[in-house]
């Protein structure tokens, strides 16, 4: 059971499909992970609840960072929580496991919204503001055989992600996948993805993706 404060992300597909990925790694009490945008914490918390003994989690939302705190602290779990934009509050240091479900969904333009909870997903026409920013500044916080874990959407554009990841010397891989049904924001956007191109026309459901990148 997790807090959430107003205008926080709530956990959902996308954020337990990365968690089983998550989960699926070896993870110590020397393990030193990161969660990048971590919403309420819920992957932050997963980790811990894995075994991994130091968690950091980042996120821009100061309201995002107090649910995480609190959250961190009711089940006892002893997680570094900073704000900031995504990396640079850990500029420097390296990390064993770096996990990532960041704003994917394409957006009527590309001016981010700085306030609200849109905040949490939308991400430029494109839908890469913040995937293309994450592909060149994650594996700069990577461990040597350090792991990236990063959670997007198809509509968002699977290849580039591959081979951005792939110019900065990670060995990538999908390791899971998930059609899921289009929620309010998707629905709100059918017509504007299908003028795109993005979706055929009656789409309802979008695929999710976990890519995993071993430095
Ligand atoms: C899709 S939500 C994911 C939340 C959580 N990790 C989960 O899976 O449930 C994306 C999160 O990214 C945060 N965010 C947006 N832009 C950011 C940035 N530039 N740096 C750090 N976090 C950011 C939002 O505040 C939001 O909490």
């Amino acid at each position: 059971m997790l807090l959430r404060l107003p205008g926080v992300y709530p956990p959902q597909e996308d954020t337990w499909l990365l968690g089983d990925a998550l989960a699926a790694e070896k993870l110590r009490p020397g393990s030193q992970v990161l969660d990048i945008c971590t919403g309420t914490g819920a992957l932050s918390l997963r980790a811990a609840a894995a075994g991994a003994g130091h968690v950091t989690a980042i996120d821009i939302s100061r309201r995002a960072v107090a649910t995480t705190w609190i959250n961190a602290r009711v089940q006892r779990h002893a997680i570094r929580v900073m704000r900031g934009d995504l990396t640079a509050p850990v500029r420097g240091q390296r990390f064993d496991v770096v996990v990532s479900n960041p704003p994917y969904v394409p957006a009527p333009d590309d001016v981010l919204p700085t306030h609200e909870i849109a905040r949490a997903w939308d991400a430029g026409v494109d839908g890469r503001l913040l995937l293309d920013r994450i592909c060149v500044q994650a594996p700069g916080v990577l461990a040597e055989s350090g792991i990236l874990l990063v959670a997007q959407s198809v509509l968002s554009g699977v290849e580039k992600t591959q081979s951005m990841l792939e110019e900065q010397g990670l060995t990538v891989e999908i390791v899971a996948r998930a059609e899921i049904p289009f929620g309010r924001v998707l629905t709100a956007r059918a017509a504007l993805f299908e003028a795109r191109g993005l979706i055929v026309a009656g789409q309802c459901t979008e695929e999710i993706v976990v890519f995993r990148g071993v430095k």
